[in-house]
């Protein structure tokens, strides 16, 4: 989604705002711009990649050293380069994520002198608005901070002042902002992953406040512009490395091909197989009282979500406590029952999923203990909750999460194991399905000829239905989410109980069913849900073992998953043939694969 960079130095800074926004890129954008100031606002914006930016910036001043870039992800207005940031007067310049939601009231206070909107976004009604602010009261700041009272909604924020030329003034409510401090040199981005070669020490503003920042000095102050102590900056460990796709052909199948080596990894970094129990402290069991908590919710959104349906039900079956699965946004603003016996659980990949860490907000305001399962240390998620445990999967670059889900899955199973047998005898049967666990991904994954195979067959297919019971159909649920996202191809998942209230009215010949059938106590329901659809022409794709013989009466096209007796790790097992599934079909399509239309690694709005 839109990020920010920008730089204020005694470098030529140009190439340095391109590269910042070139680490930018892995979130998801559909356009980009620069500006820089050399005696005058100078801006370049396209629609498109930082590549296709980059010819519209050789008019540029390749001396200027103060500047700032964006790339945008559209919200208010289309993808056009009008709308792209920045957003520019010859006084001022702005760029800007999340979303103003008063912006149409802000409009409206606008005196209409001469204001000539050039673009369709919240964002310029701040431009116009502070501009305004400026002829009456001169000084940037004063000015600045008059309007940042009036914003509602969750943004970060930066601009810059033909009048002030040496400043870039920063602000955000919500969503992150980090500045380090370079060679001769500050610099801000909405990711410290793109600060990280120029520095390893970050400050976050906390909200509702203004940094001003310029060459060799910080400063910070409130929106009554009384000065406040500069934040405390944190070392952290961001990585520097250009990751590469290796000889993949897309992050994504090097994703999923990852998942063997990250879950061993995982699993050999948080079970203890000499004493046969998980490592209670890398699990931040210390961090939560579990004495305390009379009820779990664990909330995410997409795929963290599905995760969050297949950790509530193992929760409460192992731990006997209370626990619901909801995504982030709906708990958010539903009157629910939350307070300092309620665990919130937060699942993310990015940790910076508006949706998630407002509804954190909301759970701290109301007592809550809040752990977080995330894969990136350094985002506001992992700093806002009382406890975090690190996925540890490595940088997921391909918008359609894979590692993170799997890996999200086995951390919750390890955490509840954690909790359940601090008393208990030794984990002797969890310790051999673990140690299982990675020969049978490597199992699917030499597969994979047979799985594309399957998908080349049904690339004409426009739908599809996945079925599954019990962790089956969060699986069902998930993989359906992963073709939509990857392929185009509509797909719905739904509890094979579902079928005959409804969607079974879908089914013919030209309606693709794809079961999830795993060896487990469901199996006979499932395979007599496969049955229903065969009975109706619908044409029945089956993930399950391939020897098992009720599975090959049924149909002929079988997807290969081997059996793990214990249902997490089962449902671990049974995504990943499906990733495949979608990855392929996606490619027969064409579609890019990487970076859907439309959609965002980070999702950085409400
Ligand atoms: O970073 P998060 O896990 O919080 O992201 C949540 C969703 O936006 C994400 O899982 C999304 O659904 C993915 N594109 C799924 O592949």
């Amino acid at each position: 989604m839109c990020g920010i960079f920008g730089y204020a130095g005694n470098e030529p800074c140009l190439h340095i705002i391109t590269a910042g926004l070139r680490k930018l890129e892995y979130r998801g954008y559909d356009s980009a711009g620069v500006m820089v100031y050399d005696d005058a606002v100078q801006v370049a914006k396209n629609t498109g990649k930082v590549d296709d930016l980059l010819p519209h910036t050789h008019d540029l001043s390749a001396r200027a050293t103060i500047g700032m870039g964006h790339t945008r992800w559209a919200s208010h207005g289309k993808a056009t380069a009008a709308n792209a940031h920045p957003h520019w007067t010859p006084a001022a310049a702005i760029v800007h994520n999340g979303i103003i939601e008063n912006h149409a009231e802000l409009r409206a206070t606008l005196s209409d002198d001469n204001i000539a909107f050039q673009s369709e976004t919240d964002t310029e009604v701040v431009l116009h608005l502070v501009v305004q602010a400026l002829q009456s009261q001169p000084d940037p700041l004063i000015a600045f901070s008059s309007v940042m009272r009036q914003l509602k909604g969750l943004y970060g924020l930066a601009m810059f002042f033909a009048c002030d030329p040496h400043r870039i003034y920063i602000s955000r409510k919500g969503l992150p902002l980090a500045i380090a401090a370079g060679k001769d040199a500050h610099l801000f981005s909405s990711d410290p992953l793109a600060l990280a070669e120029h520095s390893s020490d970050f400050m976050f503003p906390a909200d509702a406040t203004i940094v001003v920042l310029e060459r060799q000095r910080l400063a910070l102050y409130d929106y009554d512009g009384e000065q406040l102590p500069l934040p405390v900056a944190q070392h952290l460990q961001v990585p520097t490395q250009k990751i590469d796709k290796g000889s993949y052909r897309h992050f994504m199948l090097k994703e999923i091909h990852e998942q063997g080596l990250v879950l061993a990894n995982n699993i050999h970094r948080l079970f203890d197989f000499a004493q046969l129990r998980p490592r209670a402290e890398m699990l931040a069991l210390q961090k939560i009282d579990m004495q305390r908590v009379k009820r779990i919710k664990i909330v995410g959104c997409g795929t963290s979500y599905h995760a969050a349906l297949l950790a509530a039900v193992f929760a409460e079956e192992q731990l006997h406590i209370e626990s619901l699965a909801e995504v982030a946004h709906e708990l958010r603003y539903r009157r629910a029952l939350l307070n300092d016996q309620t665990l919130i659980v937060a699942l993310s990949q990015s940790g910076e999923t508006a949706d998630t860490l407002s509804c954190i907000e909301h759970a701290r305001s109301r007592g809550c203990q809040t752990l977080a399962i995330c894969n990136s240390p350094h985002s506001t998620l992992a700093r806002t909750c009382d406890a975090l445990i690190e996925l540890n999967c490595g940088p997921e670059i391909g918008v359609a999460s894979t590692k993170a889900f799997t890996t999200t899955v086995l951390i919750w199973y390890l955490f509840v194991l954690a909790v359940r047998s601090a008393h208990a005898r030794p984990l002797t049967k969890d310790a051999h399905n673990l140690r299982k666990l990675p020969l049978l991904i490597d199992y699917v994954l030499n597969s994979t000829a047979q799985i594309e195979s399957v998908a080349r067959q049904y690339r004409q297919a426009r739908n599809f239905i996945y079925i599954g019971r019990g962790p089956s159909f969060p699986i069902a649920l998930e993989s359906a989410l992963k073709l939509k996202e990857i392929s185009y191809i509509h797909a719905e998942g739904y509890a094979g109980g579902e079928l005959k209230h409804g969607p079974i009215a879908l089914i013919d010949h030209d309606m693709p069913v794809l079961v999830v059938a795993p060896q487990d106590d469901y199996f006979l329901r499932i395979v007599a849900n496969a049955g229903e659809v065969k009975a109706r022409d619908g044409a029945v794709i089956l993930l399950g073992n391939p020897k098992n013989r009720e599975l090959r009466a049924l149909s002929d096209t079988i997807i290969p998953c081997p059996d793990i007796n214990q249902p997490l790790l089962q449902a671990i097992v049974c995504a990943v043939p499906l990733q495949l599934f979608a990855y392929y079909l996606a490619l027969e399509k064409g579609t890019d694969i990487d970076q859907p239309r439309h959609l965002a690694k980070s999702v950085t709005v409400e």
